[in-house]
């Protein structure tokens, strides 16, 4: 092989590598979060990472680490509440407003008691 074909090699290896890597943490496909006495809220993580293609619309307000929603309210980055309604439900309702799928507006589509 000459040595320029195989530097192109590697470069693509190593490139191909790190784009596997940054795609592997992707956390959860399904999740249940924590909402209190309403009962606990289910979550299709990677419908939302789809459909909004930005990881940052929500984890610039929490780290990409479960129960990062409770740690930022713990260390107050965040009050209860504010990630249902400053990102959950806004963001529903603009889809709404605007025509578009959605997600769900009224306390019991969102959360579920456990049975
Ligand atoms: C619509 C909001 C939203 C978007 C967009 C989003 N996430 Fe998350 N993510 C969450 C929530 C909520 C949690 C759970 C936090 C908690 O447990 O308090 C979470 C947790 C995580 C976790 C840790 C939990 C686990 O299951 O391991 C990782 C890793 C993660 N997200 C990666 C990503 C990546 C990568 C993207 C973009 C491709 C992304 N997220 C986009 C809401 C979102
Ligand atoms: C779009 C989904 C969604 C809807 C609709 C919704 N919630 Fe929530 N709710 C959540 C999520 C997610 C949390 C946890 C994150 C947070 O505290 O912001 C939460 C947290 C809460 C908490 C705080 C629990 C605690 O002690 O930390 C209460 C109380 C609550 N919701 C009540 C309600 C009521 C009442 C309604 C209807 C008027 C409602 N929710 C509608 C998703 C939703
Ligand atoms: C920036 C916009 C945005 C944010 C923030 C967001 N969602 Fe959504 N949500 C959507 C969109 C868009 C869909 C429709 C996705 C699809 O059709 O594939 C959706 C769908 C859903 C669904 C599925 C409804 C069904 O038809 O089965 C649930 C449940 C849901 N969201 C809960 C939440 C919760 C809980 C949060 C907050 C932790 C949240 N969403 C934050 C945009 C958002």
């Amino acid at each position: 092989m000459r040595p320029i074909f195989f530097a192109v090699l590697i470069v693509l290896v190593t490139m191909t590598g790190s784009l596997a890597f940054a795609q592997e943490n992707k956390g959860a496909d399904q999740m249940r979060l924590e909402g209190g006495g309403q009962g606990s809220v289910p979550f299709p993580h990677h419908r939302h990472q789809t459909a909004l293609g930005d990881c940052l619309v929500c984890h610039s307000f929490f780290d990409q680490e479960k129960g990062a929603i409770a740690d930022a309210i713990a260390d107050g980055r965040l009050v209860k509440k504010q990630v249902m309604n400053k990102l959950c439900i806004q963001c529903h309702r603009r889809q709404k407003q605007d025509g578009n799928p959605g997600g769900p507006l009224t306390c019991t589509q969102c959360h579920k008691k456990e049975s």
